[in-house]
This record gives C-alpha cells, structure tokens and sequence, in this order.
C-alpha cells in the first residue's frame, strides 16, 4: 500500500510517498525556518500563509520524486493535530480534498504517535530493506525484520512534548511522565534565544556546546529537577537559571538576587556561550537520560525509542547509547531528517491504522490540542 502523508502542524510543509508504513519513496519538506528566524520563533499566522503557497508544490514534487503517479497511491494521510490550527488546517483540508478528488480513502493522523513510527522508517534503498515473504500482498506480517521490537519504552521529545511512555503493543500508549512545565525542545529554544543564538535552538545549543574545549573543566554547574518517585520532568528552573547568569554578566546582580544572577554578575561580562550552553545541555541530557535508563529497568524492555525533535540531539543519543548498553537494552531513534518534523513519518503511522481497516470521514476537524491516546497503566 502506498500512502501520500502531508504534515503541516508547525513551521514545515511536507509531502511524502510511503510504502507499506516503511519504505520511503520520496519525502519533500519546504522549511521556514529562515522566515522566523528573524522573529526568534514561530509567528501562527506568518506560518500558515506560507504553507497555502507551499502545500501543492511540494505534494507535486512527492509524487514526482516518487516517479509514480496518482495511479499508484492507495490513501492520503494528513495531520489532525497537535500544532498550530492554523497550520493543520491547511495541511488537513489539502489532504481531504485530495483525497475526495482521487476517490482515495483518508486519514487524520496524530502527530506525536507519527514520531514515534518514524522508527519503523527505512530508505528506499532496496539492499536496506528485507522483505517479509508476504509484505507483496500487504497482508503484513505485524513485525519486519529490522522493526522495532514490542514491548518498547518511548521517550517522546519535541517543542511542546515531553513524555515517557511504555508501549506494550502497536497503538497502545501507557503514560509514565511527562514535563510539568516546558517540553525539554521549548527549553532549548528559549535558552538559545537568552543566549543570543537564533531559532531553532536546539540545533544552535548543540553546535555552540561543540565549540568548547572539553579538556577544560566547564565552571557552569546548572540545576536538575529530579522530581524523585515520578518520571515526570521540569526544565523551567533549569530555564531559568540560565536567564539569571545571562542577566547577572549583563546588568550585574543586586541585592537579594539569586545565585546564579550573582555568579553571572561575578564573570563582569566575561561568560562564555560554549560553556554555558554545554552546561544547560549536560542538564537535559543528564535528567532525560537517567529517567529514560530508569524505566527501561524498571519495564525491562528490549528497547528504547527517541522520538521528536529534540531525538536529534547527539549529546542524548551517545549519552543513553552507553548508559543503556550495559544492561542489554537497544537505544532506537531516526536519523535527522525524521526526528524533526516531516511527512514520511505520517504516513508510517497511517499504515498501521489503515491495515487495520481505520478511516476518517471528511468531517474530521483539527486537534490542537490532540494528545497520544493513553490508556491507563495496569
Ligand atoms: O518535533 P519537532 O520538529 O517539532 C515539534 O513537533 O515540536 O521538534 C522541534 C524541537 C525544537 O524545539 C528544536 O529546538 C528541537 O526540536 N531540536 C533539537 C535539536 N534539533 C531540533 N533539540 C536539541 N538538539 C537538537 N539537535
Ligand atoms: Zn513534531
């Protein structure tokens, strides 16, 4: 089955061709990230004015990249939620009418459960890819060699999501924790913006923390919120603390201001962005990673997704990589271009719901607020 998915809940317009919830055929994403860098974030209504002009350009260029035709897609996905209403909005109507004109069947997919399944993704590359005996006849067998293997713990980190859950089974989410104030991609994003390094912060934080020299000992020791006998998180303090030595080197510290207001004022304008933004990435690593560790031991899965933006980070992936070796547990996650966000992801996770006879009618509305579908844990 070849699915055509459209994404378009944030910033990104994309279109990809997907076969059998895996293989991709073609994945085209026009980014704006040059028009909001200037904002210092994203502006709602910059955004889904550009994805008017984007979405039928880059749906063409799918298909033409896929060097099929309409003849050969079987159902269109799109995004219904979670994001910008404004945003979904295009790129749900678009996939509706598209669908409606080819007579094909349709599909809202969530957001967050399509990061997740950009871990079954795979290139078209065919010596990458081992066929099942039966995957011609899309009959399916639930498991491809190479698929990730049930039951998983996911962590579930982007610009507004921060969540562990254990996943039993395909479509099954158990929600373990989540962040109780800002998602850990947000934080990077604000931090990045303290710091004067642009938007999207969390590739800006990754490259500036490279520069430092990792001989030297980093003199910046920020906080951690352990929120011990939950796995629930909280980067705002962290935020925070960042903001105050920002400030503190800038303006100087008065009285009754915090420590790190003073330790900032203490530096007399002489703070180095390397160190600083190593620090607050050594923070986010250390919680996601021991939090993540902890419950891959306590579940005692096989394996461990990243999904989301922040997946990207190559600080957490060689972090938990070494953390979770030892104990025997495989760490999973999508090269780049999949952890942000795309369209092949979408239409991976509109196979699964499509092979079990899912659709949507025409009348599906967008979801801002759309959360993965927990059940509750037993
Ligand atoms: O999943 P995504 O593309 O969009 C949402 O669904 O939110 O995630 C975007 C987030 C942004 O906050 C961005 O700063 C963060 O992912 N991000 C990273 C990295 N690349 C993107 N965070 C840390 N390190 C990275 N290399
Ligand atoms: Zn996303």
């Amino acid at each position: 089955m070849r699915i055509l998915a459209i994404e378009s809940s944030c910033d990104e317009t994309g279109a990809a061709i997907v076969e059998h919830g895996r293989i991709i055929r073609s994945n085209v994403v026009a980014s704006q990230a040059s028009i909001h860098e200037r904002y210092g974030g994203v502006v709602p209504e910059v955004a889904s004015r550009h994805q008017l002009d984007a979405l039928i350009p880059v749906v063409e260029a799918a298909l033409r990249e896929a060097g099929g035709s309409w003849d050969e897609i079987d159902a269109v996905a799109a995004t219904y939620g979670p994001g910008l209403a404004g945003s979904l909005l295009v790129g749900l109507t678009g996939g509706k009418a598209l669908a409606l004109a080819r007579g094909l069947p349709f599909i809202g997919v969530n957001h967050l459960e399509a990061h997740i399944y950009a871990n079954w993704l795979r290139s078209r590359d065919a010596d990458t890819i081992t066929f099942p005996a039966n995957a011609a006849a899309d009959t399916g067998a639930d498991e491809w060699p190479g698929d990730p293997r049930f039951p998983l713990l996911a962590l579930v980190i982007s610009g507004a999501h921060s969540e562990l859950v254990s996943i039993p089974r395909h479509g099954r989410y158990e929600l373990l924790g989540q962040t109780r104030d800002d998602a850990a991609g947000e934080a990077f994003d604000k931090v990045a913006r303290v710091m004067g390094l642009g938007y999207p912060g969390g590739p800006a934080i990754q490259q500036a923390a490279a520069q430092r020299d990792p001989s030297r000992k980093n003199p910046f020791r920020l906080p951690r919120a352990w929120l011990n006998g939950t796995w629930d998180f909280s980067f705002s303090g962290l935020k925070t603390a960042v903001l105050h030595l920002v400030e503190g080197a800038q303006y100087g510290a008065g009285d009754g201001a915090s420590r790190y207001a003073r330790e900032g004022a203490a530096l007399a304008g002489d703070l180095s962005i390397p160190d600083l933004a190593a620090a607050f990435q050594d923070a986010v690593v250390d919680v996601l990673a021991t939090k993540t560790v902890r419950a891959a031991q306590s579940l005692g899965v096989r394996q461990v997704l990243l999904a989301g933006g922040v997946a990207a980070n190559v600080a957490l992936r060689e972090r938990l990589t070494r953390d979770l070796a030892p104990l025997g547990v495989d760490l999973r996650f999508p090269p780049v271009a999949l952890c942000t966000d795309n369209a092949a992801m979408i239409g991976a996770a509109a196979w699964f719901h499509l092979r079990l006879g899912e659709r949507s009618g025409l009348d599906l509305d967008v979801r801002p607020n759309l959360q993965l579908p927990f059940a509750v844990a037993q």
